[in-house]
C-alpha cells in the first residue's frame, strides 16, 4: 500500500475527472444505439429511472468506499474485509475493464479517423448511403482500424504513466465544457432538420408497450456503464478526493451532467436518423453514418465536424484513463509493482483484447459465440451482467457489512454537513437496489416468467 496517494488538486478538478469518466462514448456513441434498438423513449424513461433510483446511490457507496479506504478497487475490500469473499469485487473489475477497454478502444479509434476525414474533408459531397458505406469499408478492414487503435492506447500509456493528478485533471478541466458546448450547437442544428419532430418524438414519446424485461436489463446496463458503475473506477477515484469533496453533490453532479450529455446526444442524433432515412436500429454505426450528414448541412461543417470528432476523442480518452487506471492502482499497489511497469502490462493486455475486437467486426465476423461477435459479446457481457453484478455486492458491502457510522461520516463530513437522504440512501443500498438487480436479471435469464 503506498502510503502518498496524490489527491486532486482543486474542486473543479475531482468534478471534472469524475465527469470525465463518466462521459465519453457511453453517452454519445453507446445511448443513442441501445435507446435506438430498445424502445426510444421508454428506454430512456427506465434509463432515468435506473440512473435515479440505482445509480446515483451507487456513486455515492463507490465514493464512501474508496475515500474511507483510500485504497484501489482490490485494496478497498482487502482492507475493510481483510480475507473474506468480498476481494472478488476486486477480480470482477479488473475482468470488467479489460473487457470494456477492449471493445471502448476500437470505438475510440473509430473517432480518430473520422478525426481524420473531417479535416482532409473526407465526407464532404456524400450521400446518405456513401457515407454508410465508407464507414462500413473502414470499420470492417482488417488494418486501418488496427493504426488508429495503436495510437490510441499510447495516448492512453502515456497519460497514466505520468500519474492522475497531472494527465487526467488538465485535459477534463478543458475538454469537458468545450464538449458541451459544441453538443447544444449541433441539437440546434440537427432539431431544424426537416422531419426532426419526428425523432424528437421517437426520443420523448414513450409508447410504454415497447417495455419488457430486456428494454430493463439494458436500460440498467446502460445506467451503470455510462456512470462508470461497479467496477470501482468510482471507488480508485474517490480514493483521490480530499478530506474537503462533497461526495453527496459530487454525485449528484456527476450523474446529472452525464445524464444531460446522453439525452444532448439523443437529440442530436434521432431528428437526423429521420431526417436523412436512417433506421434507428442501425447499432453501433449509428453514430458514425448519422453525424457526418449533419455536417454537411451545416455553415462551416468543415470546422465542426473536426471539432466535434476532437472532442469525443477526447471524452472517449477520459473515459479509458480512468478504466485504466483502476487495474493499474490495483496491480501497482496491491502487487508492489512500479507504475510505469503496470501501465505497460495492462495497456499491453488491452492491447490484445481489442484487436480482437476489431477484427471480430471485419475479417473475423463470421465467428460468433452466443450468436454474438466477440465484440458484441464484450460489450453485453462487461455492461449487462459484470457491473450490474459488481453494483449488486458494492451495494450490499456498504449496506450490510460497512459501519454505518462510517458511511455517515464520509457523506456529511464528520457531522460537518447536513444530509437529509442518509436514511433513504442505506435503505436503497440495503434493498432496494439489491433486489431491483436481481429481479432484472432473474426476469431476463428465464428465470421469472
Ligand atoms: N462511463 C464511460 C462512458 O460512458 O463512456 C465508460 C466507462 C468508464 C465505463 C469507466 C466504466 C468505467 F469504469
Amino acid at each position: 500500500m503506498s502510503s502518498n496517494r496524490t489527491t486532486f488538486a482543486t474542486k473543479l478538478g475531482v468534478i471534472a475527472a469524475a465527469v470525465g469518466s463518466a462521459v465519453g462514448l457511453g453517452n454519445i456513441w453507446r445511448f443513442p444505439y441501445e435507446a435506438g434498438q430498445n424502445g426510444g423513449g421508454a428506454f430512456l424513461i427506465v434509463y432515468l429511472i435506473c440512473v435515479l433510483l440505482i445509480g446515483m446511490p451507487l456513486i455515492m457507496a463507490e465514493f464512501i468506499l474508496g475515500r474511507h479506504s483510500k485504497s484501489n478497487v482490490g485494496g478497498t475490500f482487502k482492507k475493510l474485509a481483510p480475507n473474506t469473499g468480498w476481494g472478488v469485487i476486486g477480480y470482477m473489475s479488473v475482468l470488467a475493464s479489460f473487457l470494456i477497454l477492449g471493445f471502448y478502444s476500437v470505438i475510440a479509434g473509430w473517432t480518430l479517423e473520422y478525426i481524420y476525414q473531417a479535416v482532409t474533408n473526407g465526407f464532404s459531397g456524400l450521400s446518405a448511403a456513401e457515407l454508410k458505406t465508407a464507414f462500413t469499408e473502414f470499420s470492417t478492414d482488417t488494418y486501418s482500424p488496427l493504426i488508429w487503435l495503436g495510437l490510441f492506447l499510447l495516448a492512453n500509456y502515456f497519460i497514466i504513466v505520468g500519474g492522475v493528478k497531472n494527465g487526467i485533471e488538465k485535459c477534463s478541466n478543458i475538454m469537458m465544457p468545450l464538449l458541451f458546448i459544441i453538443l447544444i450547437v449541433f441539437c440546434v442544428r440537427s432539431i431544424f432538420l426537416p422531419g426532426a419532430e419526428e425523432g424528437l418524438r421517437f426520443l420523448f414519446q414513450p409508447d410504454f408497450t415497447k417495455i419488457n424485461s430486456n428494454v430493463i436489463l439494458r436500460a440498467m446496463g446502460q445506467a451503470f456503464f455510462s456512470l462508470s458503475l461497479g467496477m470501482g473506477c468510482l471507488i480508485t477515484y474517490g480514493s483521490y478526493f480530499s478530506k474537503e469533496t462533497k461526495l453527496g453533490k459530487t454525485a449528484f453532479t456527476v450523474s446529472t451532467l452525464d445524464t444531460l450529455v446522453a439525452i444532448l446526444a439523443g437529440v442530436m442524433i434521432f431528428p437526423a436518423v429521420f431526417s436523412f432515412g436512417i433506421s434507428p436500429s442501425a447499432g453501433p454505426d449509428l453514430v458514425f453514418i448519422t453525424v457526418p450528414n449533419v455536417f454537411q448541412r451545416m455553415a462551416g461543417g468543415y470546422i465542426w465536424s473536426i471539432l466535434f470528432f476532437l472532442l469525443i476523442a477526447v471524452a472517449a480518452l477520459t473515459s479509458t484513463v480512468s478504466m485504466f487506471e483502476v487495474v493499474t492502482a490495483f496491480i501497482h499497489e496491491e502487487f508492489n509493482m512500479s507504475r510505469r511497469k503496470a501501465t505497460g502490462w495492462v495497456v499491453g493486455v488491452t492491447a490484445v483484447f481489442s484487436v480482437i475486437c476489431s477484427l471480430s467486426i471485419g475479417p473475423w465476423k463470421d465467428y460468433t459465440i452466443l450468436g454474438m461477435t466477440v465484440f458484441d459479446l464484450f460489450d453485453f457481457v462487461s455492461a449487462n451482467i459484470l457491473l450490474p453484478v459488481g453494483g449488486l455486492l458494492i451495494s450490499l458491502f456498504v449496506g450490510f457489512r460497512l459501519d454505518k457510522k462510517t458511511s455517515y461520516n464520509e457523506i456529511t463530513d464528520n457531522g460537518k454537513l447536513k444530509c437529509w437522504y442518509f436514511n433513504p440512501l442505506i435503505f436503497i443500498l440495503k434493498y432496494l437496489a439489491p433486489v431491483a438487480i436481481t429481479l432484472i436479471f432473474l426476469s431476463n435469464f428465464g428465470v421469472l416468467g
